[in-house]
């Protein structure tokens, strides 16, 4: 039933299939210039959206909406259960006119591949045009061109239910590019490699949630606004009350009393949740104020969160991050799963889609941050910054490692790196027991992989009191001294106190889900896989 290819231009970043014309507004009037039949209903036509009609039912093309009884995923997959009354909901993508009948490209967000419809020329009469909203009926004939398309739409009706305009459409047949499309969010989701985004992300929730069930992990809700920078890295977004509420009459100072922030990480709430059901995990926004203008920095994105108690081992949380991502890019095996196919008929290399997602079926790598370290140094590769030990990797140590490590002739491995100096990581990660030359390490990997650098961080977490304290002053976190008043732990009271009650060895990971996306979909720019992306300087609608 499938059709290979063909029909509509080869698509490529940012390429429209479709030409001009937005439904942007609900036109009544259009359903008078619908078919012959439906212009036999006068009353129906006039009728005001939503209203019931003087017999007290609903208006037939409200009815008459619910008709359609399958995507056009499903149509062409399995085919009609009649295929002498087919009804399909969807937008024109393109249509290509011949003497005696046009054919239309018509899309319904279900599938990358679109469903071609035969129409004669007083079908069209000038009212369908590129992003018209239509509801076609007709017969499901098998094709002149089965190399193109096995079967296709022959139209006896046509309903026009969202009018666009064909002169103001913003979506051009024309190549469009990434950045252009990215000035209207909005509008982009309609492309068709766009709503394959859209549908790989459903997805890929889908296959981790499900992974995270079978595991025993309980999923959880943390706060977005939060009192503390989890990461010390000083990237927080402020919340605020309004310009108008801080001017009004009503206004009696801070909204809470003390600066609050949006979360740069749910971690140190699962942490408190994880002392109650033991495995815990949550898939939340996350803001970071980093004036980062890369094609791997959002100031809103999606963290995947995990934590487990009761555990004192590094490798049992880098299993557990290895197994979730997996769970998502064994979701994509092209045998099965439409999304994976659709990845491959867009812009995607073939070959570089392979690499990634099979590359992340394997076993992982593992080395440490001394033995990556060591293994820059030996490298002839000229780096802008000269790897030392004691420094953060780049992004240009980290792609090197990814690619040396991790990169065989057909595949990307993601390699984990672990166990980084102390001194550059946050005052919740566990010093590492046994320390090796003088040098203080802690037990915490990051997770690399080519391009995208790195999607995942995790760590066990100090559990005692005593050390947490003690590495909160060595931070300067809190004053330094014994019996720290409750003034002196400040905003991180709670997260202290939880090492007063039944504290145990726990330990987790957060994983930047479109980096993890952006990078299994092969798109350039993390702004491409999220439906409206939010960066330094942009933020549109
Ligand atoms: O490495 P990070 O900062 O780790 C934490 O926040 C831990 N508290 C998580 C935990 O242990 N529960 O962030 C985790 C991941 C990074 O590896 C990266 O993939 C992603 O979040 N990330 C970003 N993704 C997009 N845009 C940004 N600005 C990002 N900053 C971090
Ligand atoms: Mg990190």
């Amino acid at each position: 039933m499938r059709r290979s290819g063909g029909g509509e231009s080869a698509l490529h970043w940012g390429r429209s299939d479709s030409g001009s014309a937005c439904a942007s507004r609900y036109h009544i009037s259009a359903l008078a210039c619908s078919n012959n039949k439906s212009a036999n209903r006068p009353k129906e036509q006039s009728g005001s959206i939503g209203r019931k009609g003087e017999s007290g039912r609903k208006p037939m093309w409200r009815r008459r909406l619910s008709r359609a009884k399958s995507t056009i995923a499903h149509l062409l997959d399995q085919g009609p259960q009649d295929s002498e009354k087919v009804v399909i909901n969807g937008f024109i993508r393109s249509i290509r006119n011949q003497k005696q009948r046009s054919f239309a490209s018509v899309g319904d967000g279900s599938s990358l591949e679109p469903l071609q419809a035969l129409l004669t020329p007083q079908q069209l009469l000038g009212r369908l045009s590129n992003g018209t909203a239509v509801r076609l009926t007709g017969s499901w004939k098998p094709s002149p061109n089965p190399r193109l398309q096995s079967h296709e739409l022959h139209v006896a009706e046509v309903d026009v239910i969202g009018y666009s305009d064909p002169a103001t459409y913003p979506l051009q047949k024309k190549y469009q590019t990434p950045e252009y499309l990215r000035t209207m969010p909005h509008l982009r989701a309609r492309l068709p490699f766009n709503s394959t985004l859209l549908r790989f992300r459903s997805d890929a929730i889908a296959a981790v949630t499900s992974f995270f069930h079978k595991n025993g992990f309980t999923q959880t809700h943390t706060p977005i606004i939060t009192s503390s920078d989890c990461e010390g890295a000083g990237e927080v977004f402020r919340v605020d009350i309004s310009e108008k509420e801080l001017g009004s009459k009503a206004d009696e100072g801070p909204f809470f009393k003390t600066p609050k922030y949006l979360t740069v990480s749910s971690q140190l709430h699962l942490e408190a949740l994880a002392q109650s059901v033991g495995k815990v995990w949550t898939l939340s926004p996350t803001f970071r104020a980093e004036k980062s203008d890369t094609a791997r920095h959002l100031s809103e994105f999606y963290m995947l969160e995990a934590e487990i108690s009761f555990t004192q081992d590094l490798k049992e949380v880098m299993g557990l991050a290895e197994q979730a991502v997996q769970s998502i890019a064994r979701n994509l095996d092209t045998a099965v799963s439409r999304v994976g196919k659709e990845l491959l008929q867009g812009p995607v290399e073939e070959v570089e889609f392979k690499r990634r997602v099979e590359g992340m079926l394997q076993p992982f790598h593992r080395i440490t941050y001394t033995e990556a370290i060591k293994l820059l140094q030996a490298s002839t590769h000229e780096f802008e910054y000269a790897p030392t030990w004691g420094h953060g990797l780049q992004a240009e140590h980290e792609r090197y490692i990814a690619a040396e490590v991790g990169g065989k002739a057909d595949m990307s491995v993601p390699v984990f790196v672990t166990h980084y100096p102390r001194a550059i990581k946050p005052f919740y990660m566990l010093p590492t027991a046994n320390v090796v030359d003088g040098q203080e390490t802690v037990d915490c990997f990051d997770l690399l992989v080519p391009e995208a650098c790195e999607i995942a961080g995790g760590s066990m977490r100090e559990h005692q009191l005593e050390p947490l304290l003690k590495s909160m002053q060595a931070k300067s976190m809190i004053p330094t001294g014994p019996d720290p008043s409750d003034e002196d732990l400040g905003e991180l009271k709670w997260y202290i106190d939880l090492r007063r009650w039944g504290s145990v060895p726990h330990g987790g990971f957060g994983l930047g889900f479109d980096r993890l996306l952006g990078y299994l979909a092969c798109t350039p720019n993390i702004r491409e896989v999220v439906a409206f992306p939010r960066w330094v300087g942009r933020c549109e609608c």
